[in-house]
């Protein structure tokens, strides 16, 4: 029976462009649609950019922007990186919308006239300086625990005790660095421990399939010290006014309106997106969606971090509106690099687009995530090595050049060939299809890459005993070389919703175009023709995969704003010839914050001949560590403390050599004769440069 299937994925702050940890959802979330429409279920896979919140608007402000046209920027270029990554997504919209706003304020008024929001004063740290109340991620002060400087006013990254802001040691606003002072403010709480609402959480949490069974057991543990949800926000903020009189001058929390963004860019999707003769008026498009016992599932699939929101607070909210609740929601756990938590501070970071610059196929990283992939909440480590092991093991060898051999083989004997199956292949293969077509549904996608594996195994097992290259037109040769073309569409299908591309090439390959895959699918029926060669998959060399953390998204050529300086090009050993430099607006300019840096200290860094580490004084706290590819031309590096120069103060830190760069300076001609660029001693370190 095929299924009406809305799907989401969680909706990215628009507050920069996407990275491998977005990624790893929404592979997971692309191989699952894929799958359920090759069952044959009608699936609309919806998504967004989340615009609003005060990161937003902050750095919009930094960037000298207004915040709608800031979030709209970014909401571009995930949009664009994810179809790069061949995640077709039927929408990418905006929290910022027309349709969400509408949607905001029903939902707000369903809780208002159950009588579930409530005033309460709140005390928070506010800052004078900055005019604004500080969230627990823009105050950062000492642990009062264990007396860690430096952390945020939530939890100590050091201990992991979390803690209300207003207990830090010697807080300070993350903006200036002045210490704030505590102020009370007015706000709406939702409250979530009436009974009735209580039981409508529980239901949901309890009730089978819709969450895992860990997960579930986790979000029941939370619900036995429900707190009630502060839903507003004061300004400056951006996102939705509250339009309660109640509450005048507040903003809606952007976790109101982000899940919310669900329904409305569905709702915007079938009114605008999709065929005239598809299209769904508003109220046609929540009957048949939305409403409680429409005929059709709703499917969220987030990360672990966002677990409360979605499993606590967003049933309620559904409820209060008179809306049928998620009929499931898949979590998975945090995507680490190399052992480590991704983290721009310590070079792990990396976005798709690094991805994909560095040359690397999409397909290979979406492979590799299922590969790692189950049903519940483990973290997913993308350790370089492995990724290459895994791809040389499991593709290059395992599938690709069987494909190949076996193809130059059937084609020494030209024209269609059909055989009795070779029992052992037919059955193994048989029986590995339904297992990962169950694997599929469980999302069990470590298992469902491991059932095409094992097919592969026994294919190239079979081939290296039958030696049909020694007479590839014999009869036993014939029905080996036919078996084997038949597993490897076995493989295709398989594969297909996690390697959409190979997949079909290798199905070309072999004269068919893959199915649909109903119960019993059997592909070991009619002749097989070599038609193209299979599609190759090229081992990956060490310094390929290395590119990910070596190159900074900063230093490609499409990304940078500002001429990238000789220093930069100096330690950019691995990137690509730039294109010729495109003619850029003042915003983007404005964007590269150069400031003056007066150099403390130099030193040449062990093993690396082109690389200088410098300490810079850049005007703030402490003064930060600058690698350069410099060495050539300064042998004694004493010779640049002292000196004033330029440096790009808000480029993404990366790593050089096991040091992480903080900056980049700026400096003209080639080594030897290179020279950093400098101003005289009238300017103070930290001055900007514009
Ligand atoms: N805007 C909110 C979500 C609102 S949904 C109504 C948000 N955005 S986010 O950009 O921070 O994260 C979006 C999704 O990406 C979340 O599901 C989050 O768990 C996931 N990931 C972000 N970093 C991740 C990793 N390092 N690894 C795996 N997934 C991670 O939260
Ligand atoms: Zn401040």
């Amino acid at each position: 029976m095929s299924e009406r299937v809305l799907v989401t994925s969680a909706l990215p702050y628009a507050n920069g462009p996407v990275h491998l940890g977005h990624m790893v959802e929404h592979v997971q979330t692309d191989v699952y649609v894929r799958w359920r429409r090759a069952i044959g279920d009608e699936v609309t896979w919806i998504c967004a950019a989340d615009a609003h919140g005060t990161p937003i608007e902050v750095n919009a402000g930094k960037a000298g922007m207004d915040p709608a046209a800031f979030a709209e920027k970014y909401r571009a270029d995930q949009r664009r990186d994810f179809e790069r990554f061949g995640i077709a997504h039927d929408t990418y919209y905006t929290t910022h919308s027309p349709e969400n706003r509408k949607w905001a304020y029903r939902i707000y008024d369903a809780l208002k006239a159950k009588g579930l929001i409530y005033k309460k004063s709140v005390e928070q740290l506010y800052c004078e300086h900055d005019g604004r109340f500080l969230p627990d991620r823009f105050v950062k002060g000492t642990c009062p625990k264990c007396g860690t400087p430096d952390q945020y006013g939530d939890v100590c990254e050091n201990c992991g005790t979390t803690y209300d802001p207003r207990e830090l040691v010697n807080p300070a606003c993350a903006l200036c660095r002045r210490p704030p002072v505590v102020r009370a403010s007015d706000h709406a709480y939702v409250n979530l421990r009436k009974p009735e609402v209580r039981a409508v959480i529980e239901g949901w949490v309890l009730a089978e399939g819709h969450l895992e069974a860990g997960v579930r057991a986790q979000v029941s543990g939370w619900l036995a010290d429900l707190q009630d949800w502060c839903i507003t926000r004061d300004p400056p903020y951006f996102g939705f006014p509250v339009q309660d009189p109640e509450f005048p001058g507040k903003f809606l929390y952007v976790w109101v309106d982000a899940p919310i963004g669900y329904l409305s860019s569905a709702e915007h999707h079938f009114a605008e997106e999709v065929a005239p003769e598809r299209r769904l008026s508003p109220g046609a498009f929540e009957r048949a969606w939305l409403a409680e016992g429409a005929p059709a599932r709703l499917e969220h699939f987030i990360g672990k971090d966002i677990l409360r929101f979605h499993a606590v607070f967003w049933p309620a909210m559904l409820w209060a509106a008179g809306l049928k609740r998620p009929d499931r929601m898949p979590v998975h756990g945090h995507l680490t690099v190399n052992g480590e938590k991704m983290s721009k501070s310590r070079g792990t970071f990396v976005n798709a687009a690094t991805y994909l610059d560095a040359g690397l196929d999409p397909e290979l990283l979406r492979y590799f995530f299922c590969a790692n992939l189950g049903p519940g909440v483990a973290d997913l480590d993308l350790s370089l090595e492995e990724f290459r092991n895994r791809i040389n093991a499991d593709l290059s060898n395992n599938v690709a050049n069987l494909a190949s051999r076996v193809a130059a083989l059937l084609q020494r004997a030209p024209g269609p060939v059909e055989a009795a199956p070779d029992a052992e292949i037919r059955e193994l293969a048989r029986r590995l299809l339904d297992e990962a077509r169950a694997d599929y549904g469980r999302l069990q996608l470590k298992a469902v890459v491991r059932c095409a594996s094992e097919i592969a195994v026994l294919c190239n097992r079979r081939v290296q005993a039958g030696k049909p290259w020694e007479n590839p037109a014999g009869e036993a040769e014939r029905v080996l070389l036919w078996s084997v073309a038949k597993a490897l569409l076995a493989i295709a299908m398989i594969l297909r919703p996690v390697m959409p591309r190979f997949a079909g090439g290798l199905a070309r390959a072999f004269g068919a175009e893959l199915p649909r895959w109903d119960e019993g699918f059997d592909p070991f029926r009619g002749p097989v023709e070599v038609r193209e060669k299979p599609p190759q998959i090229a081992r990956l060399e060490a310094k390929q995969v290395e590119r990910l953390i070596a190159v900074a998204p900063e230093a490609k050529p499409a990304r940078v704003s500002a001429a990238p300086s000789p220093a930069e090009t100096a330690t950019k050993v691995t990137a690509r010839p730039a294109p010729v430099p495109g003619v850029i607006g003042y915003d983007d300019f404005a964007r590269v914050e150069l400031r003056v840096g007066l150099v403390r200290a130099a030193e040449a860094v062990p093993k690396a001949d082109k690389l200088l580490k410098l300490s810079v004084d850049v005007g703030e706290a402490a003064p930060r560590t600058i690698v350069a590819g410099i060495a050539q031309a300064y042998p004694d590096p004493s010779r640049l403390v002292g000196l004033r120069i330029v440096v790009v103060a808000n480029l993404e830190p990366r790593p050089l050599r096991g040091i992480v760069s903080q900056g980049m300076l700026l400096a003209a001609g080639e080594a030897p004769g290179l020279q950093v660029v400098t101003v005289g001693e009238g300017i103070a370190p930290g001055t900007r440069v514009k």
